[in-house]
């Protein structure tokens, strides 16, 4: 088995948002880092850095955050961006303040448009940012729109044909499945991430889309007792799931 890299406790920790390595160094000498129960009064130690290292090491008595590839499922709620060229609140501002410092830092995983709720996806693993976002890949993206005008019926078909071409672009969108629920509620499936696409599929019919929120991703979902603004830790059988065939609309 390849042996765990090790770091430096106060290279390690400043990376993951803890401080400063003089506020680290500072922290523990007065004992507020241990390891296996045992206090690492010298920062500069080398440790291996282990995936079980957030259940061995507490830092002012709470366990380690989780060292690296961190992915996080946010229920993002209405109004807050996920680019600071959008202007407002950023979902970044959900997470924990030291998550906001760490290197690699944390991006979210696309981005939703600040109208749109739903499942969004944050993660420091460079690599599976691109494998979800690769459009190799087809990551299926569900998506629940309300809708300003009855359907007029002619929707499913369009957005099925593959050959629907929305304004301003020169390749046709991939073939998406429409679920109509009610005259202005339905479900879409696409698999690309084109600018404001749900939007603009329906604009392209006449129509306008009053409410937007994404269900799922791939075989992901929002769990059911997550609110907005709320967001939990993914753990691997979970990030499987966005590469599992989503359930047909
Ligand atoms: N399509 C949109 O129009 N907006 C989103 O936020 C996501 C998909």
């Amino acid at each position: 088995m390849a042996k765990a890299p090790t770091s430096r406790i106060d290279k390690l920790l400043s990376s993951m948002g803890y401080g400063s390595r003089m506020e680290i160094a500072r922290l523990a000498k007065v004992g507020g880092i241990t390891l296996d129960g045992v206090e690492m009064t010298d920062a500069s130690q080398r440790i291996a850095v282990t995936p079980d290292l957030p259940a061995r090491m507490q830092i002012d008595g709470s366990a380690l955050d989780p060292v690296q590839g961190m992915v996080i499922l946010l229920h993002k709620p209405l109004g807050m961006t996920c680019s600071h060229k959008d202007g407002g609140p950023l979902v970044y501002d959900l997470l924990p303040a030291r998550w906001r410092r760490r290197d690699p830092a944390i991006s979210t995983i696309g981005r939703l448009d600040k109208q749109t709720t739903g499942l969004l996806l944050m993660t420091d693993d460079g690599a599976l940012l691109h494998r979800v976002i690769s459009p190799k890949r087809h990551v299926t993206k569900t998506y629940r729109a309300h809708l300003a005008r009855p359907l007029s019926g002619g929707e499913a078909a369009l957005f099925a044909s593959g050959t629907m071409m929305l304004e301003g672009e020169d390749k046709p969108l991939a073939p998406a499945k429409l679920q109509v629920i009610s005259p202005t509620e339905a479900l879409l499936q696409v698999t690309e991430g084109r600018y404001h696409q749900v939007r603009r599929m329906f604009a392209a019919t006449g129509n306008h889309v009053e409410a937007l929120h994404r269900e799922r991703l791939g075989g992901l979902h929002v769990p059911g007792d997550l609110a907005p603004g709320q967001w939990k830790l993914l753990g691997a059988d979970d990030i499987a799931l966005i590469f599992k065939e989503t359930p047909a609309v």
